[in-house]
């Protein structure tokens, strides 16, 4: 615990004068600076090659917090009270005084809120008077990292300070729900729609869309590995590694696997770090649903 203090102290030391720290959640690393500060969050964008049309997530540490920034209704109250801290986001309307810089958002009128539940990253929010925008730690459009050295791989010195909270428990993004009319899944995540579904008492549209713009993450070149990959391939060529979502009996050099017993969750968990172990190999990846 003292080395986590330590850590946090210097992450806030570094967030304060408005620089970029990477912080640990349980779904995946973020990239966070102060979201009420222009030039906080226009390093965010630098450092990620993000396009300044795709607007920043905000992290908070309490509903408090969120209230001097945001509208809240009550599909939000019944999903916050459930699920929140964890892995889901909110989209809601933005109050007229809100602070959250306008370059985090790109001038929307309504904004991405997120309470994550990693302990180091709530410590964090705990100790700043600000909330913290942190889109995912990779490079635009590329994997998702899901340890330090992910982060350290992707941005290395351009990142002043990576907080090291260990691999993400969930290892996917969070499931971003839409609540600014009728409530509409945006992103499939870590939280399971028919847990979102059964707490609300409806049956939730997706609008998974891309091209209609609602989330404008969603784009068609997307957790790109950086290395082809084939689905459902029977057998992979020698200089090809073979993933396979169970464990199979026989072992090849490049054989992968996502999951010991074929469990989603843990395959979940395991998927962009085994995408980017493959990468590191210098192979191309088959993926093999069958097995
Ligand atoms: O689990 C997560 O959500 C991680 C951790 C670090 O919290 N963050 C994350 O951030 O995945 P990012 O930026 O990679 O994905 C957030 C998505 C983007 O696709 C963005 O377009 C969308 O949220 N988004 C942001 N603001 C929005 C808004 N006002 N309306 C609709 N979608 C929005
Ligand atoms: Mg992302």
């Amino acid at each position: 615990m003292k080395y986590n203090l330590s850590k946090i102290k210097k992450a806030k030391k570094i967030l304060d004068k408005y620089e970029c720290v990477a912080i640990p959640t349980e779904t995946v690393y973020g990239i966070a600076a102060n979201a009420y500060s222009d030039k906080a969050v226009k390093k965010i964008f630098k450092l990620k090659k993000r396009p300044k049309f795709n607007p920043l997530i905000v992290h908070y540490y309490s509903l408090n917090d969120l209230k001097k920034d945001c509208h809240i209704n009550n599909n939000f109250i019944k999903l916050f009270k459930k699920f929140s801290p964890g892995p889901i986001t909110y989209i809601l309307k933005l109050k007229k005084n809100s602070k959250i810089s306008k370059i985090a958002t790109n001038g929307k009128n309504t904004l991405a809120v997120r309470f994550p539940k990693h302990k180091i990253s709530r410590n964090l929010l705990k100790t700043l008077n600000y909330p913290l925008a942190a889109p995912s730690a990779n490079i635009s459009t590329k994997v998702s990292s899901v340890c330090a050295q992910d982060v350290k791989d992707d941005f290395g010195n351009n990142i002043r300070f990576v907080l090291d909270g260990g691999k993400s428990v969930i290892g996917l993004e969070s499931t971003i729900i839409s609540l600014i009319n009728k409530p509409k899944i945006l992103r499939l995540g870590g939280l399971e729609i028919s847990k979102i579904n059964k707490c609300l008492n409806k049956r939730l549209n997706l609008q998974l869309n891309f091209s209609k713009n609602l989330s404008p993450g969603q784009m068609k070149l997307h957790y790109s590995p950086g290395i082809p990959i084939k689905l459902n391939i029977r057998n992979p060529k020698k200089n090809e590694a073979y993933l396979f979502l169970k464990k199979n009996k026989t072992y090849k050099k490049n054989f992968f696997f996502l999951s010991k017993s074929g469990s989603l969750k843990e395959a979940a968990k395991n998927l962009y770090s085994t995408l980017r172990k493959i990468k590191k190999k210098k192979i191309s990846i088959n993926f093999s649903r069958k097995n």
